[in-house]
């Protein structure tokens, strides 16, 4: 399974060290960058191509890093068929993905130190969507509106 990772200069310490870990896990990684460290560097500009690698099925989920997580998510949800969010806890990394197909993690590397950064991928990797008809019908209206707009 290819995992897709992008992180600013606010998340790109910990986008390295999560990279080592997912492909030490035994997954492949793809890295939508930054590639080397530049305090002048702006998320959209990295979560962005992460975000349409993930609407492209080139990557089956992304995982997203900047200072707090939240401009990341701000940023990866305009691109249809993305659903990113924000994730502190390992029940929303595993919930998220089950209920609600969340194929965009994110992650604030000015919150979270790599120990609960691993348990929250290993969470987020691990999970499935259900499939369960409510909760494709919860997904189809969110998907309704996206056509919409
Ligand atoms: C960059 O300084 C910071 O604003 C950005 O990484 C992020 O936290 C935005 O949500």
């Amino acid at each position: 399974m290819k995992i897709g990772l992008a992180a600013d200069h606010g998340g790109y310490a910990l986008k390295e060290q999560l990279s080592e870990y997912i492909q030490g896990l035994g997954y492949e990684v793809y890295d939508y960058g930054a590639r080397t460290y530049d305090a002048k560097d702006d998320y959209p500009d990295l979560v962005i191509p992460l975000a349409q690698g993930v609407a492209r099925k080139e990557v089956v989920k992304g995982i997203a890093v900047c200072g707090s997580g939240v401009g990341a998510a701000i940023a990866a949800n305009k691109i249809k068929d993305v659903r990113a969010s924000v994730i502190m806890d390992t029940y929303s990394a595993r919930q998220g993905v089950e209920h609600d197909a969340m194929n965009v993690m994110c992650l604030g590397g000015r919150i979270i130190g790599i120990e609960v950064a691993q348990e929250l991928v290993k969470a987020y990797l691990e999970a499935e969507y259900s499939g369960a008809e409510r909760h494709n019908r919860r997904l189809g209206k969110v998907q309704d509106l996206e056509d919409k707009w």
